[in-house]
């Protein structure tokens, strides 16, 4: 019996993979789940673009091994790896932030999980462009990220909160719109740790990253990239980061999706 049933699982999986495949290398051609799928076989036989080429450093190194507090650990789409969240916490028990800025603030998970996690006197802003500004952005957006823009709310996760039992979400500010547009200006010196996770394109990282050198409190604080992996436009972006500020060391936390800074150590 066992024989005959493991016979179906395998001849339903070769049948699906056909169509799948069939589908990729048709009209899949022309969509993000179809290009999807090459870049996993790509990268599957070893032929990967954009590969990860920074230096590894330890979980250890970076968050000290500190004790963390997490809450709504469920996954939607944008949000990270429940183990990443959890370590970007760890940097922030580590560091003790007083001010600290995410691009891209999606259903606000990290956001409330950065919040919980920060020091009393600490001030969260997350920038979230809104769909309506879709249209005006300074770069192009592609497919992938414009799905992500294109919701009901940024924040929810937060703004669903009461304050009895989550007082932290009061350290949270939100601000929305374009990261290559908005004003920074007034948040110039005043942040200690920045988290860079809204658009994934090139010149969005490479904006991001020069916001994040513009707002760091006397020039020192952490950058944390979100999802530094093999065949995505983080990998060149940031290379073109390292030409640009050569004295910044940054590095690949290992078994995440993480890049990180820390500056003037
Ligand atoms: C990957 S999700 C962020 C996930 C979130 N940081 C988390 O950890 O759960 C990307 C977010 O970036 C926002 N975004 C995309 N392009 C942006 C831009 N140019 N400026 C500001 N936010 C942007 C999207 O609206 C979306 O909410």
């Amino acid at each position: 019996m066992k024989m005959i049933e493991k016979f179906f699982q395998r001849l339903v999986k070769y049948i699906l993979s056909f169509f799948i495949m069939l589908f990729s290398f048709t009209v899949g051609l022309l969509t993000p789940r179809g290009q999807y799928i090459h870049s996993l076989i790509c990268d599957y036989f070893g032929f990967s673009f954009n590969k990860t080429r920074l230096p590894l450093i330890s979980w250890k190194k970076v968050s000290g091994d500190e004790k963390v507090t997490l809450t709504d650990l469920e996954i939607s789409a944008g949000n990270m790896r429940v183990d990443e969240l959890a370590l970007i916490c760890g940097v922030i028990r580590k560091e003790q932030p007083k001010g600290i800025l995410e691009i891209g603030t999606m259903n606000g998970r990290t956001t409330l999980n950065m919040a919980i996690n920060a020091p009393d006197d600490c001030r969260v802003y997350t920038l979230d462009l809104p769909a309506e500004g879709l249209e005006a952005a300074k770069f192009e957006i592609s497919e992938r990220y414009q799905k992500l823009v294109k919701k009901e709310q940024s924040g929810a996760i937060f703004l669903e909160k009461d304050e009895i039992n989550f007082p932290e979400k009061r350290k949270i500010t939100q601000l929305f719109g374009d990261s290559a547009r908005f004003d920074f200006s007034p948040y110039e010196n005043q942040i200690d740790l920045i988290f860079i996770d809204g658009s994934h394109d090139y010149e969005y990282v490479i904006n991001d990253t020069n916001v994040a050198m513009q707002l760091l409190r006397n020039g020192k604080g952490v950058i944390l990239w979100h999802d530094y992996r093999n065949g995505l436009a983080v990998v060149p972006a940031i290379e073109e980061v390292r030409k640009k500020y050569p004295n910044l060391e940054i590095y690949h936390i290992e078994d995440t999706t993480l890049a990180y800074a820390k500056i003037g150590e």
